[in-house]
């Protein structure tokens, strides 16, 4: 099959494939706080590692709405976006499968004074370099000061995404996944999206020698 991006629906294809073709997506869940000192937590998987040294991440946040529903610049950009302009400070919560329910939960479009640490039902523990709450339980944390936000281009109804680029300024890695100096990926079961419903959690491993030394 071939086609130009965007036809997809005069191939015979129900849905748009692209986010089932780039897949699994690690989720970056990612927690906030505004100026007014309200908490926010929500999913993104268009999330990667964008830099080693020095650790660098990136996530990429889509309007809330189309340019035709657009009700001014205020209602539209998601929470995590607005608040990361505001403060510069971001944390990404690792997401393992324990917590699949309470991560899709985050994911509903709450008001921005609602906190989705409480409607999804999680506890929070205290950054130490940012001032942003962490998800209780989960595996791992990054601490994020934020690095630029890139405004991607957009479609004919559509503004673009904002990709939110951020530096890795500290790590927390719950020890009970820590085993021979090395982090156990399979013990914790790292969330992956996949495109439609889907979603996998890595839960097996096999190793391959590559050329390149761990750092
Ligand atoms: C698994 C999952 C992945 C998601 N990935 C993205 C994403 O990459 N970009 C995006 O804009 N929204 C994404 N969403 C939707 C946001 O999480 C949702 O719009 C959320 O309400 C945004 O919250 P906020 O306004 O508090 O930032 C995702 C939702 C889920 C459940």
């Amino acid at each position: 099959m071939y086609f130009k991006a965007g036809t997809h629906k005069e191939n015979g294809l129900r849905y748009s494939p692209f986010k089932a073709l780039i897949a699994p997506r690690p989720i970056g869940w990612i927690s906030t706080k505004d100026k007014q000192g309200n908490a926010n937590l929500a999913p993104y998987s268009f999330f990667n590692a964008v830099s080693e040294l020095p650790p660098m991440v990136m996530f990429s946040s889509a309007p809330k709405m189309s340019k035709t529903e657009g009700l001014g610049a205020a209602d539209y950009h998601k929470d995590s976006l607005a608040n990361i302009q505001e403060t510069g400070e971001f944390a990404v919560n690792i997401s393992g499968l324990s917590q699949i329910d309470a991560m899709i939960a985050s994911g509903v479009g709450h008001p921005a004074d609602i906190d989705e640490f409480e409607t999804a039902g999680l506890g929070k523990i205290a950054a130490k370099d940012i001032n942003v709450p962490l998800v209780e339980g989960a595996p791992a944390h990054l601490e994020c000061k934020l690095h630029d936000c890139i405004t991607l281009p957009g479609t004919e109804d559509r503004d673009g995404c904002v990709m939110v680029i951020g530096h890795v300024v500290s790590i927390h890695i719950d020890e009970a996944y820590i085993s021979d100096g090395k982090v156990d990926t399979a013990a914790f079961a790292p969330l992956g999206r996949l495109g439609y419903k889907d979603y996998c959690a890595v839960e097996t491993l096999f190793e391959k020698e590559g050329v390149l030394a761990p750092r």
